[in-house]
Order: structure tokens, then C-alpha cells, then sequence
């Protein structure tokens, strides 16, 4: 199970995606469904009921806060644990569970921990401006075709700003490029992952930003502001092998009228599409092993993701909570 992105931490979606009814979502090739319990906290099971195998999203939650099965009625609990089979009084029930996940709701948006085990060993890491008080944030969620690596990679590389949005953003670069400009890509480790910040043509006093790389798949730019505080979050979920969730929540300490949310979802879109437009077209889809593409010194960041994404994501998977089942009568 969740094939590549195994005993993980992940925002899945926004908060605000999940109200009343249950929400479908993918991580990693598994299909799961978030509800909300009574509390208004948010729970993640397996979508696929363990009696006849269909979507529990399908169902309906109840007032007291399970999901009830659409195909019979079945109704499990925020842990999976079953609450009721109609028609069946003498049940096993504790043998007829739903399969779990861990879940958080936190800086607006929902976290699932991608094992199927009653308790994560650690909490997810936050950056701390997606839920510091006294910031506006803005939320934008696309879905690209393309494998999340790639995507991932793609917000750690700063070295193409100029060059593919040079309609956008990278109009703040462009003047200062030179035709013999070089580029340096400044890393530290962090107790988190890893920041980096490109330094042109040696000048370290002009600061036009810097990156910090949350594992495993949460991108921050800090965008230099004097006495403010301007970050852009990119969150690369995995979704399928050919398909990724890119979510993206500015959060500023300026300008903080919900009302001008929009425009600056606008601006990340515009850019966003300018990055889908090229990644999407990449080959092959996940990002290979460094040695079977050609890497310069630009690359250092990108080339640090895959490090990290080679040691310790790409083949892990867990056991299912249970063997497939044979039929068996409870
Ligand atoms: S398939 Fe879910 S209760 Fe029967
Ligand atoms: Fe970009």
C-alpha cells in the first residue's frame, strides 16, 4: 500500500473541501474517504467497505458521526471500528472493521499519514506560517498530469524562474542576468529538510528569496518584503503515478482583506500553468536516478530532493492492516 510514499505525512486537500459529507480522495494509488466525526474532527479510512468492497464515500455520515455504508448499512467509527450491521444482531462486529488512517486537520488543510496503523509515530511538520495567527492566506488546489517527483522538483528549482516565467515572475530576475552571469545554490541542512537560496554573480547582498524544503514534499518561499512577511507554499501530493495535487497557500502579513484572496490565487495560477505547461511533458514521468540524466551545478537543490526521495521513498510501501480477504462469515 501507498507504493513510493509509504509512513508519511501529507496535506490531501483544503479544510473547507470537507463539510457534511464524506470526501473522496487519493494519495499514493490508495483511495481513501475523510469524514468529519460528531467532534467536527476529521477521520481517513480506506474508501473500499471491507464487507462487499464499494466506495464508502458513496454513504452518508451520521449524527453521531460514522460513516454509514451505502450497499448495507454498515456503520463504522473514526477508527474503523464497526458500529452497526443491520439486520445481523448477532455480528462479530469487533471482526468486521474498516481500515484506518491517521488524520489531522491543521493550517487549513487535511493530513493523512500514509500507513494503515491506529497511531503515527511523530506529528506532521508545519511550517509555521501556515498557521501562525495575524497572516492572510490564500488556498488554490490544481491537479497536473504528471508524477509528483517531477512537480516537487520543479518548486525547488529556482534556476528556471528567469528563463520559463520570464512573462511573470521571472520579470523581478531578467534585468539583472548578464550573458556571463553565474549562478550559485546555497544549501543548508535543516533539522526539516534542507533551505536554499540562489546567489547571481557572487552578489549575496541582494536577496531575491529563498527556498526551504519540508520533507517530504512541501515547498516555502519566503519572498523578501522589508518589515513584512510574504510565503508561498506548494504542497506535491501523489496522487497516482501519472498524476499529482499540487496545493498552494500564500500567506502574507500585508494586505490581509479576504476579498483580494483571489487576485493573489490569480497570480500562482498564472505561474503555475506556465510550470504545468513543461512538466507535464516530462520523460520519463518520475524522476529517474541522477545518473541517467545530465545535472550541472544549478541543479544542487534539485539534485538534493532526489537524494532524499531515492533513500527513503521510492520503493517503501507497508502491509495492508489486514490480509486480502478470503470470504469468511462472522
Ligand atoms: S458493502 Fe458495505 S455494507 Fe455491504
Ligand atoms: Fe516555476
Amino acid at each position: 500500500m501507498f507504493e513510493g510514499f509509504s509512513n508519511q505525512w501529507t496535506a490531501v486537500t483544503l479544510s473547507r473541501r470537507l463539510k457534511k459529507r464524506p470526501l473522496a480522495v487519493a494519495v499514493a494509488g490508495e483511495k481513501l474517504v475523510l469524514f468529519r466525526d460528531a467532534q467536527g474532527k476529521v477521520s481517513a479510512l480506506l474508501d473500499r467497505c471491507p464487507h462487499r468492497g464499494v466506495a464508502l464515500s458513496l454513504g452518508r455520515v451520521t449524527p453521531d458521526g460514522c460513516i454509514e455504508c451505502p450497499f448495507h448499512a454498515w456503520k463504522f467509527d473514526a477508527r474503523g471500528q464497526n458500529r452497526g450491521v443491520p439486520l445481523n444482531p448477532d455480528a462479530k462486529r469487533e471482526r468486521l472493521f474498516a481500515t484506518s488512517v491517521p488524520a489531522r486537520d491543521l493550517g487549513g488543510l487535511l493530513w493523512v499519514y500514509t500507513a494503515p496503523v491506529s497511531e503515527a509515530p511523530v506529528e506532521p511538520t508545519v511550517p509555521d506560517s501556515l498557521t501562525a495567527p495575524g497572516l492572510a492566506r490564500n488556498y488554490l488546489e490544481l491537479e497536473w498530469a504528471a508524477h509528483w517527483s517531477r512537480v516537487m522538483e520543479n518548486m525547488l528549482d529556482g534556476p528556471h524562474v528567469p528563463f520559463l516565467h520570464r512573462k511573470t515572475i521571472g520579470r523581478f530576475v531578467s534585468p539583472y542576468l548578464k550573458p556571463d552571469s553565474r549562478m550559485d545554490i546555497e544549501l543548508n541542512e535543516e533539522p526539516y529538510g534542507f533551505s536554499t537560496r540562489g546567489v547571481l554573480d557572487g552578489d549575496r547582498a541582494r536577496d531575491s528569496g529563498h527556498l526551504e524544503f519540508y520533507r517530504p514534499n512541501v515547498m516555502v518561499l519566503n519572498i523578501p518584503m522589508k518589515g513584512h512577511t510574504f510565503r508561498q507554499h506548494s504542497i506535491c501530493v501523489p496522487v497516482s503515478a501519472e498524476r499529482s495535487r499540487l496545493i498552494i497557500v500564500g500567506a502574507r502579513s500585508f494586505a490581509r482583506l479576504a476579498l483580494l484572496n483571489p487576485i493573489f490565487n490569480w497570480q500562482n495560477l498564472r505561474v503555475a500553468l506556465e510550470d504545468q505547461a513543461v512538466i507535464e511533458s516530462s520523460q520519463p514521468p518520475e524522476v529517474p536516478h541522477p545518473s541517467h540524466e545530465l545535472s550541472v551545478r544549478t541543479d544542487r537543490a534539485t539534485l538534493h530532493f532526489r537524494k532524499f526521495y531515492f533513500e527513503t521513498l521510492k520503493g517503501s510501501s507497508t502491509l495492508p492492516a489486514r490480509p486480502e480477504p478470503a470470504t469468511r462469515v462472522a
